[in-house]
């Protein structure tokens, strides 16, 4: 199982990171798009995204997870005041232990390139999405800066590069589909709906 290193799990729980992911980068990520109903979030890390999500949408409820055990104890502590609206939860990205079309919704934050196999990843949230539900989700681009500085990184990881994942995406059963490069192609933050049922 690929793993974060012990620096990387350090800064996805401190508190510049959790201020700034939640003020700046969560705004950036959604695109103006308003969440709702079950929404799912896969790799949640510290639960500095969903605090927020769930401060500021009363009408989601959350299932919070991370396939590492630090991360989903950290997002508990952080996200008991919210109640029964969340859960969090250990769960492999790559193997979600959840039925097909269960969430209405699923976010994915910087999670992705840190699962190796990132396409069985956004197989499975496509697959625990419901017909017509919506995934959101940013990640780093396999490009410039971002490269070389997790070359340097000890942790597993395989960067995306946008072409492959709008190619990926081109695979799945995903319509409303949307790419969008930002900070000079250092990140990408992308959406996607699950394709509605097909009338029988
Ligand atoms: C860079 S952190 C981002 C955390 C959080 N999304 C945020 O924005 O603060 C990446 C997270 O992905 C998790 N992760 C990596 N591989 C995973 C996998 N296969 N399944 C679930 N979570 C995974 C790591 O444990 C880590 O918490």
């Amino acid at each position: 199982m690929p793993a974060m290193s012990r620096v990387e799990k350090a800064v996805c729980r401190s508190a510049p990171w959790r201020v700034f992911t939640r003020r700046l980068v969560l705004p950036w990520a959604l695109q103006g798009i308003a969440l709702s109903g079950e929404v799912l979030e896969i790799g949640g890390g510290s639960g500095a995204m969903a605090e927020q999500l769930l401060a500021t949408t009363p009408a989601i409820t959350m299932c919070v997870t991370d396939f590492d055990q630090t991360m989903v104890s950290s997002a508990v502590e952080k996200l008991t005041r919210f109640g029964t609206r969340v859960t969090a939860r250990q769960a492999d990205a790559t193997a979600l232990p959840f039925a097909d079309s269960s969430f209405d919704t699923v976010v994915s934050w910087i999670m992705l390139h840190h699962t190796v196999a990132w396409e069985k990843a956004l197989s499975e949230a496509v697959r625990v999405l419901r017909p017509g539900g919506l995934l959101v989700a940013y990640d780093l681009v396999d490009a410039g800066p971002m490269r070389w500085l997790h070359r340097a990184e000890p942790a597993d990881h395989r960067m995306i590069g946008i072409d492959e994942l709008r190619a990926e995406l081109a695979r799945l059963p995903v319509v409303d589909v949307s790419v969008r490069p930002g900070l000079g192609h250092v990140v990408m933050r992308f959406n996607a709906r699950r394709a509605p049922t097909p009338s029988s």
